[in-house]
C-alpha cells in the first residue's frame, strides 16, 4: 500500500472510526431481517413502509455510518483538517445517528409520527453537527486541493439531505402542508444517493485507487472539475425540476453521465494498476463500479425505483463501503500496531501483516454471500415470493460474515497490544 500522500502522525485514535465500521454490518444486518420478514411488501412499492424502513437502514445505518467514520479518518491524515477533542465527538455523533436511524425506521414501519420525529431529530443533531465540525476542520485546509473541495461539496449535499428529510418527515406528521411531496422525495434521496454519497465517493475514489491498488493517479483534468460539476448539475436539476421538467431531464441526462465518466475511468485505471494482483477487495470494487453504471443507465431509462434501489442501495451503496474497508480496518488495526511497537521499543516481535488480521479467504467468502443474496434480490424484483425472503435470509448472513471479519481483526489487534502492554509492564518491573 503507498501511504505516501498520508499524515499518518495526525491519526484519529483507533475506536473512532472503528465505532462507526462496526455498527453499520448490525444495521445492514436489521434491513436484511426486514427483508427476511416483510421482503415481499418492499419490492411491492418503493412507498410502502418495509420499503422505506429498509432503504434508511441501508443509507444511514450503513452507508452513513461507514462514510462518516471514515472521513473522521481520512479528514486529518488526507487534507490535514483535525477535528478538536475527536473522540469524544465521534462517541456523539455516533450515538445519535444510531438512535436516530433506529427510530426512523421503526417511525416509517409503524406509522407512529412521534418515533417518525424523534428519529429525525436525533439524525438532525448527529447530521448537523458533523457537518459543522467536519466543516470548520475544512475551512481551515489551505489551498484547493481536490479531495478538499469533494468533501466539503459532499457534506454540502449532507445538509441539504438532512434538512429535506426533517421537512419530508414534518409534512408526513401532518404538521406541515407540503405541495408536490413525491418531487421533494425524489430531490431528498437525489442530494443523499448523487450528492453525499456520489460526491464523496469521486473525491476519496481518485485518492485511495493509486493508494490500494498503485494505480496511476486519476487524470487530473478530470479531478479537478468532477466534484463541483456534479454539485452544480444536481442544483440545477432540483431547481429546474419544479419549473421545467424537459430541461430537468437534460440536466439529469448530464448529471448520470458525469457519473459513468467517473466509473469509466476508475476502472480502467484499476485494469491497468501497476500490481495486477486479484484480492476481494477488488471484485467489491468492479461490483459497485458495474451497478452504479446499471443503476444510473437504469435511472436514465426511467425504470421502477425497485430496479435503480436494487442496483444503487443493494449494489454500490453495500459494496464499495465493504471493499474499502478489507483495506482500511487491517491497514488501521497494522498502523496502529505499529505505533505501539515503536513505543515500547520491542522490535523482536514481527507485526502480523494486511492478511493477517482478515484473510483474503474470510473476504472472499463474504463477497461470495453478498453476490448470492444480491442475485436473489435480483429475482425478487419480478418474483418477490420467495425470493425476496432468499435475498434477506443470504444477505443477513452475508452481513453477520462481515461483521465477524471486522471483530476478528479487532480481536487480532487487541491480542497484540496486549502482549506489547504485558512485556512493556514485565520490562519495568525487572528495569
Ligand atoms: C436526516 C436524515 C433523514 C431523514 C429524516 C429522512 C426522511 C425521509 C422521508 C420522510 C422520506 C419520504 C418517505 C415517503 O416517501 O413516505 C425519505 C425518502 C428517502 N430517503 Fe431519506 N431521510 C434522511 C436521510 C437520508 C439519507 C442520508 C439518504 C441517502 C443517502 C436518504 C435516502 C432516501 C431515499 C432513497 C428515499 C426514497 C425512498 C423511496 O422512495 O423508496 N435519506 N427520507
Amino acid at each position: 500500500m503507498n501511504t505516501g500522500g498520508l499524515s499518518l502522525d495526525q491519526a484519529p485514535p483507533l475506536g473512532v472510526p472503528l465505532r462507526f465500521f462496526v455498527t453499520a454490518p448490525l444495521f445492514l444486518a436489521l434491513a436484511a431481517l426486514l427483508l427476511l420478514v416483510r421482503g415481499p411488501e418492499v419490492f411491492a412499492s418503493r412507498w410502502t413502509p418495509a420499503a422505506l424502513a429498509v432503504t434508511h437502514l441501508i443509507t444511514i445505518g450503513f452507508l452513513a455510518q461507514i462514510m462518516i467514520g471514515a472521513l473522521l479518518q481520512l479528514l486529518p491524515v488526507l487534507v490535514g483538517a483535525k477535528v478538536p477533542a475527536v473522540s469524544g465527538f465521534a462517541a456523539m455523533v455516533h450515538s445519535a445517528l444510531t438512535i436516530g436511524a433506529v427510530m426512523l425506521a421503526g417511525g416509517f414501519l409503524s406509522g407512529q409520527a412521534g418515533a417518525l420525529a424523534l428519529g429525525a431529530g436525533f439524525l438532525g443533531l448527529g447530521f448537523l453537527a458533523f457537518i459543522a465540525a467536519a466543516g470548520a476542520a475544512l475551512w481551515r485546509v489551505p489551498g484547493a486541493r481536490h479531495t478538499a473541495w469533494a468533501m466539503r461539496l459532499a457534506l454540502a449535499a449532507l445538509l441539504v439531505t438532512a434538512v429535506l428529510g426533517g421537512v419530508l418527515v414534518w409534512a408526513m406528521t401532518g404538521e406541515l402542508r407540503l405541495a408536490g411531496f413525491q418531487r421533494w422525495v425524489d430531490v431528498h434521496l437525489a442530494w443523499g444517493l448523487a450528492g453525499w454519497g456520489g460526491l464523496l465517493l469521486i473525491g476519496v475514489a481518485s485518492e485511495l485507487a493509486p493508494m490500494f491498488y498503485m494505480t496511476q493517479r486519476y487524470p487530473a483534468a478530470l479531478r479537478g472539475w468532477l466534484a463541483p460539476a456534479g454539485f452544480a448539475l444536481l442544483a440545477l436539476w432540483s431547481l429546474l425540476g419544479v419549473f421545467d421538467a424537459r430541461a430537468s431531464a437534460a440536466v439529469g441526462f448530464l448529471l448520470g453521465a458525469l457519473f459513468l465518466l467517473f466509473v469509466g475511468v476508475l476502472q480502467w485505471l484499476l485494469a491497468r494498476r501497476k500490481r495486477p494482483v486479484k484480492d476481494a477487495t477488488l471484485f467489491f470494487v468492479g461490483f459497485a463500479n458495474l451497478t452504479l453504471a446499471l443503476g444510473v443507465l437504469a435511472w436514465l431509462a426511467g425504470a421502477s425505483g425497485i430496479w435503480i434501489g436494487l442496483f444503487l442501495l443493494a449494489g454500490t451503496a453495500l459494496a464499495f463501503p465493504m471493499g474499502m474497508l478489507y483495506k482500511i480496518v487491517p491497514f488501521l488495526c497494522w498502523f496502529h500496531l505499529q505505533g505501539i511497537q515503536l513505543r515500547s521499543e520491542l522490535f523482536d516481535r514481527p507485526l502480523p501483516w494486511m492478511k493477517g488480521f482478515i484473510s483474503e479467504a474470510q473476504a472472499r467468502w463474504q463477497f461470495a454471500s453478498f453476490i448470492a443474496a444480491w442475485l436473489a434480490l435480483a429475482l425478487a424484483v419480478p418474483w418477490p415470493e420467495p425470493f425476496a425472503r432468499i435475498g434477506g435470509g443470504l444477505l443477513l448472513l452475508s452481513a453477520l460474515f462481515f461483521l465477524a471479519n471486522l471483530l476478528g481483526a479487532v480481536r487480532r489487534f487487541r491480542r497484540e497490544a496486549a502482549w506489547f502492554e504485558r512485556q512493556g509492564a514485565a520490562q519495568s518491573v525487572d528495569g
